[in-house]
């Protein structure tokens, strides 16, 4: 099997992680391969905040969700922010922004997996106190917060639905439902 494709089945969003710290220097080599990433006319428009204050991690951990408890341990959580303005705006509707910032996620996301972590996107978390609390001014928006830390074996921390998908295999709809040869053709059951 290709090399590549196994480094991507390899990257896991997986929840059981210790705090044990994550060095700068390793935080640097994420960002590195974050800012890697290609964007519409190399805007490069995403904007990391990495935080391992632990007041101010303890600050965004109380605005996760309830479901999103397992991020707590985590010792670095990299915001990644970015406005429209940042990037293409065509004039027929198409805004690039948070294209460039999710290329610039997975490339990190793929170098942390590499380094033996838990790279973990989330989309669970109250927008608003999180902002207020790393300073980003209004205009930006918090697309994800990525929670990193060293894996465990001990899944005693997660819930037994977690602790199900933390063993469960790969979960994707079959390749003929997301592609088509020469026509669109819509899979039964996307929604409008
Ligand atoms: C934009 C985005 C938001 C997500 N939000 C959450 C979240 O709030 N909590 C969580 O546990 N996982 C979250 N995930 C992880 C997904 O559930 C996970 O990627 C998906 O189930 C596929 O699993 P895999 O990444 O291991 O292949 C999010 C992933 C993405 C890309």
């Amino acid at each position: 099997m290709s090399m590549m494709l196994k480094a991507i089945e390899r990257r896991r969003a997986r929840r059981a992680i210790t705090d044990r710290p994550i060095p700068r220097e390793t935080t640097e080599l994420l960002l590195r391969a974050a800012h890697l990433a290609p964007s519409c006319a190399n805007n490069q428009p995403w904007r990391f905040v990495a935080i391992d204050d632990p007041v101010t991690l303890s600050h965004v951990k109380e605005s996760l969700t309830q479901g999103n408890y397992w991020a707590k341990p985590s010792p670095l959580i990299l915001a990644l922010t970015s406005k429209p303005s940042l990037d293409c705006q065509i004039p027929d509707g198409r805004e690039y922004h948070a294209f460039g910032c999710g290329m610039a996620a997975m490339n990190l996301m793929m170098q942390a997996t590499e380094l033996g972590l838990i790279a973990h996107p989330i989309a669970g978390f109250r927008q608003a106190p999180i902002k207020d609390v790393l300073e980003i001014p209004p205009e930006y928006t918090l697309i994800t917060l990525i929670i990193l830390g060293y894996p465990t074996d001990d899944l005693s921390g997660l819930s037994e639905k977690h602790r199900a998908e933390e063993l469960a295999p790969r979960d994707r709809r079959p390749l003929m439902e997301i592609a088509s040869w020469n026509h669109f053709a819509p899979a039964s059951g996307d929604k409008d």
